[in-house]
């Protein structure tokens, strides 16, 4: 059976490892698993000791436990250990939903957020929440929500802090959300894969977790921080009958999460404060380099500075942005991710600032915008 392109998975793998600036990615910088064990005070005979049989299923208890802890209203028993983050959209989409349902998906979106749910549902029952450019920011049109809402709505997805835009709702908006959700009785999946990522001046928020028991949450060690590599992520769903079904749906894909990855997220989460501030400084540095990159080429972007997370969704001035990051790739080895293919209009490209190398590639990236005004057309 067909599901649609994965555009942004495709692209990376043809590019990410062959491009030497990387401009365009989400997670934050990483660490060796030497640095991890340092950091954390575990030593290699504790790693080796680690047996390598299963795991137990719904993830090591004691992880469970201090991840659950971290929740203002969440208990162990809620929290189901992944086998990788994006496995959480998949076993959602599939246990969670009926033929017939409609599901409204925030867009632009990861591309799993809206074709994992369009497979289930069928395209025509996904209805795109569309962000509005708004001057200098992106916005959210509650009135459209309202508009898409339908008996036979069952699910708003939504993803905050957001890839690609950086947006975060603030407090008031995230109780409109909620309240528009306990009304008409639907359940809401908000991706918190960027979760404590916010920018100076950006009121955070609690968890969705925490402000509806109608709140599925899919969060993770990927890009806050910086251990994708890991590939841990984990649910938090206080529905037992819903739990119930993706616990089944997850004996089908993956069963139990990697043992070295449980041993080594239980170190992370040790001084996951640690590892999160490192990420935002990184952040803060390179979203500075960008304004003033921004600054100096306004005539051929549109530049929205992100409220929170690692990315930022920016408008150029380009007949095709897919067929722009190609050549750019290409020509001058620096690569951005072409938004089209996270729903967007293909004007627009996201950049992401979690990466050491963010200031020599945008120098680079500069020089070529340069070489480009310099040469006859
Ligand atoms: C919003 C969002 N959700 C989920 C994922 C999946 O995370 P992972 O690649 O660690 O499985 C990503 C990865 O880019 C993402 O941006």
């Amino acid at each position: 059976m067909q599901i649609a392109n994965f555009a942004t998975e495709h692209f990376f793998a043809q590019y990410e490892f062959t491009t030497p600036h990387l401009l365009g990615s989400s997670d934050c910088e990483s660490v060796t698993v030497a640095e991890l064990l340092a950091l954390a005070g575990v030593t290699w005979e504790e790693f080796g000791r680690l047996g390598l049989g299963y795991t137990e299923s719904l993830g090591h208890p004691e992880l469970r436990r201090q991840i659950a802890a971290s929740y203002a209203s969440v208990h162990d028993a809620e929290i189901i250990m992944l086998g990788a983050p994006v496995e959480g959209i998949y076993l959602m989409a599939r246990a969670a939903l009926d033929p017939g349902d409609e599901v409204i998906v925030l867009t632009p979106a990861y591309d799993a957020l809206i074709h994992l749910f369009e497979h289930v549902v069928g395209a025509a029952n996904v209805k795109r929440w569309s962000f509005t450019p708004g001057a200098g920011r992106w916005e959210l049109d509650f009135t459209a929500l309202r508009h898409l809402i339908s008996p036979r709505t069952k699910l708003i997805v939504v993803n905050f802090p957001h890839n690609p835009t950086g947006f975060l709702p603030a407090p008031a908006q995230m109780q409109e959300l909620v309240a528009q959700v306990e009304r008409h009785g639907l359940l809401l999946f908000c991706d918190e894969m960027y979760f404590g990522l916010v920018h100076d001046g950006t009121p955070a928020i609690p968890s969705a977790v925490d402000l509806t028991p109608r709140a599925v949450v899919l969060s993770g060690l990927s890009k806050t921080y910086g251990l994708p590599g890991l590939r841990t992520g984990w649910l938090v769903v206080k529905d037992a009958t819903l739990r119930a079904n993706l616990i089944n749906w997850k004996f089908y894909t993956t069963i139990c999460p990697p043992a070295p990855s449980e041993f080594l997220a239980l170190a992370a989460w040790r001084v996951r404060d640690q590892l999160r501030a490192r990420s935002l400084a990184r952040i803060a540095t390179n979203l500075a380099l960008a304004e003033a990159f921004f600054a100096r080429w306004g005539e051929r972007f549109q530049w929205r500075r992100p409220l929170a997370g690692s990315t930022a969704l920016v408008g150029m001035n380009v007949p095709s942005v897919r067929a722009y990051a190609t050549h750019l790739a290409e020509t001058a080895g620096v690569l951005v991710l072409p938004a089209a293919n996270l729903g967007a209009e293909d004007r627009y490209l996201r950049m992401g600032f979690g990466r050491a190398g963010f200031g020599a590639a945008l120098a680079a990236f500069d020089a070529h915008l340069q070489a480009e005004d310099e040469s006859p057309e």
